[in-house]
């Protein structure tokens, strides 16, 4: 694993490196040694359920805790033994954790100040218009909202020019509403800076709408890393399916490959599967577990089946629920291949025969199929998403 010549590229000066870095608590194990980099100028996003070790990790990054094993590398400088201030890197809080007594305008100079810097008005205001404040910069934290005094938070982090911005739940304290516009703002300041932003967060909708690249964590380790819409489109593992919105399976049958395509076997039909986006093991007869997401399926009822398109995989069962919420309506189908599939039927022209009892016939682009390896855990990921909703 180690090597005793740092072989760095002179390329990759800005990057956040990993290599191997793990942390124990005795016999516990919160972060499993793992292998990571982040890409200079990229907005990184570590995602999982409480518990995982986003925020240990992060804090290996910033220094606060000590790894157990491995190496911090921030370009070509190993960090591992540096303190916190000796690192270019500054961290932004859940609590943001603003002195109270100082106005805004100091609050942001704070980092200059304690550097002896004396001239430090220009410098403040351009980050208090950088995420808009400038008018608030005689105000006290107290008298600004919750988003506000956050946007003060990540000035006062920016304004000591890190090379990389760690943020911890930064937007854990806001209401949905406020949270959603703290999302594009976060973001806005990233491109416009263009420094590296490492974002915690529990919640899948921010990690897509905000991040680059995602690394989905569970309990210690890296499930899966990639662009958002990859990892939405490609999971590889039932966790990752799960955790990142809803997803159907079947268990289904390997029973021939040709021309780049899996026939499978599931409940007396057969299903097509893209040999690309399979990440199960695939000998003839094995099993592998079918993924589709709901929004990608069609529902038509069963008396207009002759006019679905050859080429589509399909199946057919009962509507067991159907839920409208204005945009979609939502549908629960009991099949012989899997007890409620979800199916998100948007509405354009709504077919009033499709009802609870009303048999239909589901049917997707093979293309839109992903396999994985049917020795998971369906479930693995849907439960903490339930338990963070309650
Ligand atoms: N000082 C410590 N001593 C013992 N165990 C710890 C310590 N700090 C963290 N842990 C454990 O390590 C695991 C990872 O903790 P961490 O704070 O990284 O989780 P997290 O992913 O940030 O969770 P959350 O979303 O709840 O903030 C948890 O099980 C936690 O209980
Ligand atoms: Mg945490």
């Amino acid at each position: 694993m180690k090597t005793t010549k740092d072989t760095t590229a002179p390329g990759d000066s800005g990057d956040v490196r990993l290599t191997g870095i793990g942390k124990t608590y005795g016999a516990f194990t919160a972060v499993h040694p793992l292998d990571l980099t982040v890409p200079e100028g990229s907005f990184f996003a570590l995602l999982g359920a409480s518990g995982c070790g986003k925020t240990t990790t992060l804090r290996m990054i910033a220094g606060l805790e000590e790894p157990t094993s491995g190496t911090v590398h921030l370009g070509d400088q190993d960090v591992t033994a540096l303190p916190p201030y000796k690192r270019p890197v500054n961290t932004v809080f859940q609590s943001y954790a603003l002195f109270p007594h100082l106005d805004i305008f100091e609050n942001v100079a704070f980092g200059l100040r304690r550097r002896g810097i004396r001239s430090v008005k220009k410098q403040v205001e351009e980050m208090l218009e950088l995420v808009q404040l400038g008018e608030q910069a005689r105000k006290k934290p107290h008298q600004l909202s919750g988003g506000q005094q956050q946007r003060v938070a990540v000035a006062r982090a920016l304004i000591n020019h890190p090379k990389v911005l760690l943020l911890d739940e930064p937007l854990g304290a806001l209401d949905l509403k406020l949270r959603r516009q703290m999302q594009l703002e976060l973001k806005r300041i990233q491109t416009e800076v263009g420094i590296t932003f490492v974002h915690v967060t529990h919640d899948q909708e921010e990690a897509m709408t905000m991040a680059d690249t995602v690394a989905v964590m569970n309990a210690g380790r890296v499930e899966q890393l990639g662009a958002p819409a990859d990892l939405y489109e490609n999971p590889r593992t039932t966790f990752v399916a799960n955790f990142l919105g809803t997803s159907n399976f079947i268990e289904a049958e390997v029973d021939s490959a040709s021309g780049g395509e899996l026939v499978l076997r599931a409940g007396g039909g057969k299903l097509i599967l893209p040999e690309a986006r399979n990440s199960a093991p695939t000998t003839t007869g094995g099993k592998v577990l079918v993924g589709v997401r709901p929004e990608k399926i069609s529902l038509t009822h069963a008396d207009d089946a002759g006019g679905i398109p050859a080429g589509r995989n399909r199946i057919t069962g009962r509507i067991a629920g159907a839920g409208f919420i204005g945009v979609s309506t939502q549908f629960v189908v009991d099949s012989p291949v899997c007890a409620d599939f979800e199916v998100y039927v948007q509405n354009i022209d709504r077919d009033p025969r499709l009802v609870p009892g009303a048999e239909v016939v589901l049917h997707w682009n093979p293309a839109h199929t992903f396999g994985l390896d049917a020795a998971q855990d369906i479930d693995a990921g849907v439960e903490t998403v339930e338990e963070e909703v309650a």
